[in-house]
């Protein structure tokens, strides 16, 4: 396994502390979060550890049902206590760029029904401001060229859909378009508020004001942040 997986890994693992007998648990979706899935799948097969999910990806619902994860309906979640997800980058503020894997739309929606959400990730994603990651933006297929007119005209860099001529299609049927902002996010909660008002735009891959804290995984061992004054401290 090289560095980078074994951070991920140890990530990975490592959130599973924040999951306790009879939580319900929003699962992410991502190579990072992965290990979490996996691994509070052993713990309920060899420790007793008593839980049920939501996923927030096809890929995710998958992998916990070869797991043996039992899943909730929709109909069936109240709240949630904890949703663990992966990130593309974070900063000081706990504010996310999310989406690199095409699942932010349904990653939000259990993240906003979640009463903590904690991020597994490595120190690649750690940045000063956000924006390097090109920024992912859910559109639907009707008039899609226009809504990303609207979003090059707000975009520094180029806003392209994801997958060129053979676009990615995501789990709710839309496209992603991706903007390289480059690293110039200085205000995420405004950028957040004026993406999602241009109509077409199902979601935007800023997740602020979610976080409450990051496991960061490395060879020189895990470090846990937890957000001031978030729900976690
Ligand atoms: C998927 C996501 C992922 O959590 C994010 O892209 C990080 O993925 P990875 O852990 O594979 O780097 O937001 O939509």
């Amino acid at each position: 396994m090289d560095e980078v997986e074994a951070a991920k890994q140890s990530a990975g693992i490592a959130a599973c502390d924040f999951v306790t007998n009879g939580m319900d648990v929003g699962l992410g979706t991502g190579s990072t979060v992965k290990h979490t899935v996996i691994e509070l799948g052993r713990r309920m097969a060899e420790e007793g550890l008593d839980i049920r999910g939501v996923p927030t990806s096809i890929e995710t619902e998958k992998l916990a049902r070869i797991l043996g994860i039992p899943l909730l309906e929709w109909d069936q979640v109240e709240r949630l206590a904890v949703t663990i997800d992966g990130a593309d980058e974070f900063d000081s503020d706990f504010h996310l760029i999310k989406g690199g894997g095409g699942a932010l739309t349904r990653e939000k929606i259990v993240a906003q029904v979640s009463d903590s959400m904690v991020i597994v990730t490595d120190p690649r994603k750690d940045v000063p401001t956000l924006g390097e990651f090109p920024l992912p933006v859910e559109v639907i297929q009707f008039g899609w060229e226009v809504t990303s007119r609207h979003l090059q005209n707000i975009c520094p860099g180029v806003a392209t859909r994801r997958g060129g001529d053979q676009p990615l299609i995501t789990d709710n049927g839309n496209y992603i378009i991706d903007c390289k902002f480059g690293p110039t996010i200085a205000d995420p909660v405004s950028l957040e508020a004026q993406i999602r008002g241009i109509s077409g735009v199902v979601e935007v891959g800023l997740f602020t004001n979610m976080a409450d804290a990051v496991v960061i995984g490395s060879n020189a061992g895990t470090e846990v942040r937890i957000k001031p004054n978030g729900r976690l401290s």
